[in-house]
């Protein structure tokens, strides 16, 4: 059979990054972190002081040339958080998503991670997870994260950001985040990340 495709959806922090990553290095794929994509938007309109509600602004915004998917301030809560706002627009989706097909249509095969891999890019892809754990848990985590990046960070705050991020990416109209019909659920709340890696490469295998 050919080069598989592997879609990893979830809510942020639910360790489904990590997941990805980890498959991409099983299977032997290369992996793309589409969160990065809506997340360069929004640094693009912090930096120029567009208006993250100007759906005109954050389309203007999708543009990669003078972005580093290496800068640090791409991983911080306020991005996110921005992030979060602009991946709303049907038009940004729209801008990203051949971007985000190409990728999968590598005939090397990919590993995808993001919201709407499962539903929207890649809804033929071979094996689907979606990720998550509780809000608390992933709060815990994102802040050990971003404290580990050296950015400043309250677990209060990061907890009120999730449940933003979760309310804006599980309510929108464009692409929201949901289970696909056909996608495995692995809930990492009481699992360390071996165990949970462990979990996404049986569970991914039964799917090839
Ligand atoms: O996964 P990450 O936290 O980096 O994603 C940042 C934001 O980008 C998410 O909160 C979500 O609103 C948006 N996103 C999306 N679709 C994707 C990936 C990310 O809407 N496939």
């Amino acid at each position: 059979s050919s080069a598989p495709i592997i879609a990893v959806d979830g809510p942020a922090a639910s360790g489904k990054g990590t997941v990805a990553k980890a498959l991409a290095r099983h299977f032997g794929l290369p992996h793309l972190d589409t969160g990065l994509l809506y997340r360069a938007v929004a640094l693009n309109l912090l930096r120029w002081g567009g208006d993250p509600d100007s759906e005109f602004a954050a389309v203007r915004a999708c543009d990669f040339s003078q972005i580093d998917f290496d800068d640090p301030e791409l991983r911080s809560e306020m991005t996110g958080g921005v992030a979060s706002r602009v991946s709303v627009y049907p038009a940004v989706r729209e801008a990203l998503v051949q971007r985000q097909r190409d990728f999968a249509g590598q005939p090397g095969g990919a590993v995808l991670d993001g919201r709407d891999i499962g539903t929207v890019i890649a809804p033929d892809a071979d094996a689907k997870l979606f990720v998550t754990a509780s809000p608390e848990i992933r709060a815990e985590r994102r802040h050990a994260e971003l404290t580990g990046l050296g950015l400043a960070a309250h677990y209060e705050d990061v907890l009120i950001d999730i449940r933003a991020r979760d309310e804006r990416d599980s309510g929108r109209a464009a692409a929201p985040l949901v289970q696909a019909e056909d996608a495995d659920l692995l809930d990492t709340s009481e699992m360390t990340i071996d165990a949970a890696v462990r979990r996404a490469i049986a569970l991914v295998e039964a799917r090839l």
